[in-house]
């Protein structure tokens, strides 16, 4: 800073003497033409032009460096900045060791009943219990009425000459499968001999079928010429043990007595007086 002024202060000394001179010498020129009285010294002339300007100086020199000046005073507090931006999400962690078992709770209070479930299969059947020992006597009751008795009985007043074949049906409904019927006819019954011996069959069917439980149900009559006419009051009757329950239809016939002759004879059925069937059911059998 200091060299810079000084090449200023020469610079414009320059000037000042250059534009002086020229001015001087033409004075000087016109006073040598002629001589006379010493005219009044002339007025200064006019100042002339600034010149122009000098070259551009070379560049000074660093200057020292100044001196480490005092620390300043601590600065206001600056304005809050602003909000960043949200950051990357973070990398995941290791897995850590599993704990060890922690201590059983304490067993909490019973909780209410559940709704019933539905009714499971029926079990198979269990073994067969002891028999019982035998109960006591019990008291003698009153006499009742027999209104459990099923029974029926059909009947017909009819002369029936057939001699082979179905006389009489009579239904009946049978409530057990392992009851037993008692079937009965009672009525007047006759077999004709016109030479030798004779001699016809009365049976009962059950459904059709002659009685298998155990046997069938039957009456041979026997007669011969001797006989004459021989129209009689007869009874036939037997229990059959294997009709199931349901309608029965339970047949009177007649036939021959074909365990000892296939001879049809003259039979006859129900004479001049009322023939009957009767049907009832009993208990089973004692074995
Ligand atoms: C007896 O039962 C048989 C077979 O069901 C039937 O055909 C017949 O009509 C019945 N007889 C009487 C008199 O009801
Ligand atoms: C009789 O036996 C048959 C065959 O076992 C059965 O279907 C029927 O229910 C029985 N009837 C009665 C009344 O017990």
């Amino acid at each position: 800073m200091f060299s810079f002024s000084v090449t200023v202060l020469v610079l414009i000394q320059v000037i000042a003497t250059s534009g002086g001179q020229s001015v001087s010498d033409e004075r000087n020129q016109q006073m040598c033409v002629s001589v006379g009285v010493p005219g009044v010294p002339g007025s200064p002339g006019v100042n002339g032009s600034p010149g122009r300007d000098g070259m551009k100086g070379e560049k000074g020199m660093n200057g020292e460096k100044g001196l480490v000046g005092d620390d300043g005073r601590q600065g206001i507090k600056g304005e809050e900045g602003m909000k960043g931006e949200k950051g990357l999400n973070g990398e995941r962690g290791l897995v850590g060791d599993v704990g060890g078992k922690g201590n059983a709770g304490k067993i909490g209070p019973q909780g209410p009943q559940g709704p019933q479930g539905p009714q499971g299969p029926q079990g198979p059947q269990g073994p067969q219990g002891l028999q019982g020992i035998k109960g006591e006597t019990g008291r003698k009751g009153e006499k009742g009425e027999a209104v459990t008795l099923n029974w029926k009985q059909c009947v017909w007043n009819r002369r029936d000459g057939k001699d082979s074949g179905l006389i009489q049906n009579c239904n009946f409904s049978k409530h057990d499968n392992n009851s037993a019927l008692h079937v009965g006819y009672a009525g007047n019954l006759r077999v004709l001999c016109s030479s030798g011996a004779c001699c016809s069959r009365w049976y009962f069917t059950f459904n059709g079928n002659e009685c298998s439980g155990p046997m069938t149900i039957e009456g041979a009559v026997h007669g011969n010429p001797a006989n004459d006419n021989p129209h009689r009051h007869r009874q036939i009757e037997g229990y059959c043990e294997n009709i199931p329950a349901g309608q029965v239809t339970i047949g009177f016939n007649i036939g021959n007595c074909n365990k000892w002759r296939s001879t049809i004879y003259d039979g006859y059925t129900g004479d001049l007086s009322v023939s009957r069937i009767m049907i009832a059911e009993v208990p089973p059998s004692q074995k």
